[in-house]
């Protein structure tokens, strides 16, 4: 079968589209020849770049666990993406089987996957809503069957900020969730960097994007830093301070060795809204 007759309604396959791509450097099914052609141009200058996404993966399994065990119950994960396996539910209900999850995203190929994935379980939902309308994201109908706004929530931003540009202001956004959400609520997010990389990596990275249907926006660490302010930030392994890292060391049991080459394209955090 052709790319043209598997592409579901909706979903346009003239142009690349970051979710797709990211299913690609995960291994995954749900891309098409035009994604597979972009990810590739990011590889031949990125080698690193599956690793990335592996590590992006693990930061988010492992913080959610974490979230989980430290009594979160309710997730909103926006941005949620294609992955196949071991997703955000998956992580929470493996420590609270009760865990509910609300997936958001603004890709129409995440809810045509979404749909397939999340048949049959139980706890979970999926919206496709754009991050920058915190508003009418959390007052969708969909959003107040699924969410106690008078309970802590973990609001995962998990590699989707850097999708966001300066202008349409991620960290003013990030604020209207907090705004809404119970004292004692959680913000885990990680965001692209280029602040270890090279002029050639980064520049084929942001150009290979401007072509896609969302272009990367890649921060320093002051700038992923500023993403949690007022909000009081886990230390991300036993023993370190509080503070933002990268996205392979966060909960790891030996930082120096997750530390890899693609864990160093973003940083990341786990951080509290105090009472
Ligand atoms: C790199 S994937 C990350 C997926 C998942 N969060 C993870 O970390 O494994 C980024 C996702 O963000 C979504 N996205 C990008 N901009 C968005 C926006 N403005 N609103 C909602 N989703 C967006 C993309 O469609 C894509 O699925």
């Amino acid at each position: 079968m052709s790319d043209i007759e598997q592409a579901p309604p909706g979903v346009d396959i003239t142009v690349p589209s970051p979710a797709r791509m990211y299913d690609y450097f995960l291994g995954g099914k749900d891309n098409f020849e035009v994604d597979r052609t972009a990810a590739d141009k990011v590889v031949a200058n990125m080698p690193e770049a599956q690793d990335a996404a592996w590590a992006n993966r693990g930061f988010l399994q492992r913080s959610v666990g974490w979230l989980a065990r430290h009594g979160i119950r309710q997730f909103i994960d926006v941005g949620a993406g294609l992955p196949t396996m071991n997703n955000t539910h998956d992580a929470a209900q493996a420590v609270a089987p009760d865990a509910r999850v609300l997936y958001a995203d603004n890709d129409p190929m995440v809810r045509v996957h979404a749909e397939k994935l999340l048949a049959g379980s139980s706890g979970t939902a999926f919206m496709t809503a754009d991050f920058r309308d915190p508003e009418g994201l959390l007052a969708h109908e969909v959003t107040r069957e699924t969410i106690d706004f008078t309970k802590p929530v973990g609001l995962l931003l998990v590699a989707l900020v850097h999708f966001v540009p300066d202008e349409e202001d991620p960290w003013g956004l990030l604020q209207r969730y907090l705004s809404r959400l119970a004292p004692g609520s959680y913000v885990a997010l990680s965001a692209g960097t280029g602040d270890r990389q090279s002029d050639r990596a980064v520049g084929t990275l942001t150009s290979v994007y401007s072509k896609s249907s969302a272009s990367v926006h890649l921060r320093t660490r002051a700038e992923v830093e500023r993403f949690f302010t007022g909000l009081e930030i886990v230390p991300p392994w036993k023993g370190a301070a509080a503070k933002v890292c990268y996205i392979g060391e966060w909960g790891a049991e030996d930082p120096d060795a997750a530390d890899s080459d693609g864990s160093r394209w973003a940083y990341c955090a786990v951080a509290r809204k105090p009472e």
